[in-house]
């Protein structure tokens, strides 16, 4: 396999992880985006040969979404790569990095550094779109520190894995997120369809996980669910409802981002 200068692993549901990934290889210059849905969908190792690794991803319940715990198990790499984590979140990340660093130590690997990033947070259960000009302002904050970090990777520095307080990673990523992350799978039952729905089948093309069926021109969620949430926001009619607090919440997605960028993925 041909040596590349930086590879970067991505998963994202609304883009924000997307639009990181695509801003640092921009910065980096002679990088490669590699989308971990469709390497999961593949099966098999996932083998990578470059000088940096990064691994791109968003927070979920302060801690890293199924698809990269199972990404990392696939993950097969030369251990003298220089390997860095950054995770997009709408507040913050609590040990969401360490956790990365402690999968990686488990295969012989670690992480040189490891960064979140704040953007517009897309959780609807929990709260709306904010509006789009502190959305902007979180793109120019996010825009300055990509350089920065495309500065510290470029030159394959060890940097500090960023994190929380002790006690707030403890009560976030131990706590919340043990209870949390495998309820997700299931928990599409949480989905449901106001009477927008037109059938048009754009939820079942972004699942990046091929978890929704249509089935009689309806959408049919099957159970192995990572709670992306992109069924909800790339919904033209805004017909996909989640629990009993998302009617009439604003949607998400990064303007910079489109459809075929999410569908692409897998
Ligand atoms: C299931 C789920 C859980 C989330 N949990 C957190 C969280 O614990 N902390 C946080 O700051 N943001 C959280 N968010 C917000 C996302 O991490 C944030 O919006 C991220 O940038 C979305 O990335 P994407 O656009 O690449 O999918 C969560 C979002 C989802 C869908």
């Amino acid at each position: 396999m041909d040596k590349v200068n930086t590879i970067l692993f991505y998963f994202t549901g609304t883009g924000n992880s997307l639009k990181a990934a695509r801003e640092l290889a921009q910065e980096l210059g002679a990088a490669e985006l590699r989308p971990i849905a469709r390497l999961i969908n593949r099966g098999g190792p996932i083998l990578a040969n470059a000088d940096r690794i990064g691994i791109i991803c968003p927070v979920y319940a302060w801690g890293l979404p199924l698809i990269v715990l199972q990404f990392i198990q696939q993950l097969s790499l030369d251990q003298s790569s220089y390997i860095f984590g950054l995770v997009t979140c709408g507040g913050f990340a609590a040990a969401t990095l360490k956790q990365l660093d402690r999968l990686l130590r488990q295969k012989g690997l670690k992480l040189s550094a490891g960064f979140s990033l704040r953007f517009p947070g897309n959780y609807t259960p929990l709260y709306g779109a904010i509006p789009e000009k502190q959305q902007k302002e979180l793109f120019s904050k996010a825009h300055l520190r990509l350089k920065q970090i495309a500065g510290i990777v470029r030159e394959g520095r060890m940097a500090r894995i960023e994190s929380n307080f002790f006690l707030v990673n403890l009560l976030f990523s131990g706590l919340i997120y043990r209870q949390g992350i495998s309820r997700f799978p299931a928990g599409d039952r949480d989905f449901w369809l106001n009477d927008k729905c037109s059938g048009c089948g754009i939820c079942a093309r972004v699942c990046p996980v091929n978890n929704i069926e249509i089935k009689e021109g309806r959408p049919s969620w099957q159970h192995h669910c990572q709670r992306c949430l992109a069924c909800l926001h790339w919904c033209p009619e805004e017909a996909v409802e989640c629990g009993k607090t998302t009617q009439g919440r604003r949607r998400y997605r990064h303007p910079e981002i489109t459809l075929e960028d999410i569908i692409q993925q897998k």
